[in-house]
């Protein structure tokens, strides 16, 4: 029973600058749909919090993108969407998630 203790390590964790981070929190028990569909894996909590902040989930789930088309897109996000600029750290568990789930065998397999 330390709410002020939790209320800090939350601000902590939103001061570093990891959106993420809050979301993960509040997904760790959640159920897939909780995801919006996304599958699990590493990058998971990144793409649902960084990216569902802006737009739908779907957006980005009916694309299916090479590694370097998603990574001129996250560009374009930032140059021109108004993302926040991700470390590299961050934009390579984001971009390694999209190519793997979203690439472009997704997009074929997708085609009707
Ligand atoms: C600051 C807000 C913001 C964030 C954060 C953001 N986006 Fe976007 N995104 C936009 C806007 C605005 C559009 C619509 C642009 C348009 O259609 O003119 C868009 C469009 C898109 C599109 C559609 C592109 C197309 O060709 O129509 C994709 C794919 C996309 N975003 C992926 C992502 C991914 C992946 C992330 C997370 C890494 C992300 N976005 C984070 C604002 C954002």
């Amino acid at each position: 029973m330390r709410p002020l203790l939790h209320r800090a390590a939350l601000a902590l964790a939103l001061a570093c600058g990891a959106p993420a981070a809050a979301a993960e929190t509040a997904g760790q028990a959640a159920s897939a749909e909780e995801w919006d569909g996304l599958p699990g894996g590493a990058g998971r909590d990144e793409v649902y919090g960084i990216c569902g902040a802006c737009h739908s989930l779907m957006i980005v789930k009916q694309q299916g993108l090479s590694r370097d088309a998603w990574e001129e897109t996250l560009d374009w996000m930032v140059e021109e969407q108004g993302m926040p600029e991700l470390d590299r750290d961050t934009l390579d568990l984001v971009i390694d998630y999209l190519a793997e789930h979203y690439g472009v065998d997704s997009r074929d397999s997708a085609r009707p």
